[in-house]
């Protein structure tokens, strides 16, 4: 059993969805999340948890959801104490934006891994272009994850 923080952000509610199936996924193979929409950088080194699992959305020009903005502000200014945290980010967007694909949650990404967090997997992403219900491609590849699996 792993404990998972899982953090979203989401304008409309796809990456809520998409937070929800996983979440049943994950706990049907007895993993604990602790689901986190108000995430504060204190939330990740207070190191309660095994790893961290982010999904959101895109919003604005390549921009994070608005309760996602605070997090990533303090990842770039004040960096929290948190090398050696194992992550992985889920980004839901859509290659209609074209250069601000996904940005977000790219931005995101990276801001992680300059403080020193450990990427478990490239960052996962989903183009609403493509899927109209994202869900099932990000269950497909979060469970092939060896993070993932039932222990
Ligand atoms: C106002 C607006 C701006 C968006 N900007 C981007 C963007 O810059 N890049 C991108 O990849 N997707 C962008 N999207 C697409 C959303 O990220 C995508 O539809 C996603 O599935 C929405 O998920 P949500 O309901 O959780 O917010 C935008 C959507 C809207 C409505």
């Amino acid at each position: 059993m792993s404990r998972i923080l899982l953090i979203v952000g989401s304008v409309f509610g796809a990456a809520h969805a998409v937070a929800d199936d996983v979440t049943s996924a994950l706990e049907e193979r007895n993993h604990s999340i602790q689901r986190n929409e108000d995430p504060q950088a204190n939330d990740l080194e207070a190191g309660e948890f095994d790893w961290l699992l982010v999904v959101t959305s895109t919003t604005g020009v390549g921009e994070l959801p608005d309760e996602l903005v605070p997090l990533y502000n303090t990842l770039r200014d004040a960096p929290p104490r948190i090398a050696g945290l194992r992550y992985v980010v889920v980004v839901l967007g859509d290659s209609s934006y074209g250069d601000s694909f996904c940005g977000g949650g790219l931005a995101l990404d990276e801001a992680l891994a300059d403080i020193g967090a450990q990427r478990i997997a490239e960052a996962f992403k989903v183009d609403a272009m493509e899927h109209s219900e994202p869900e099932a491609p990000v269950l497909e590849w979060l469970l092939e994850l060896p993070e993932a699996q039932a222990q």
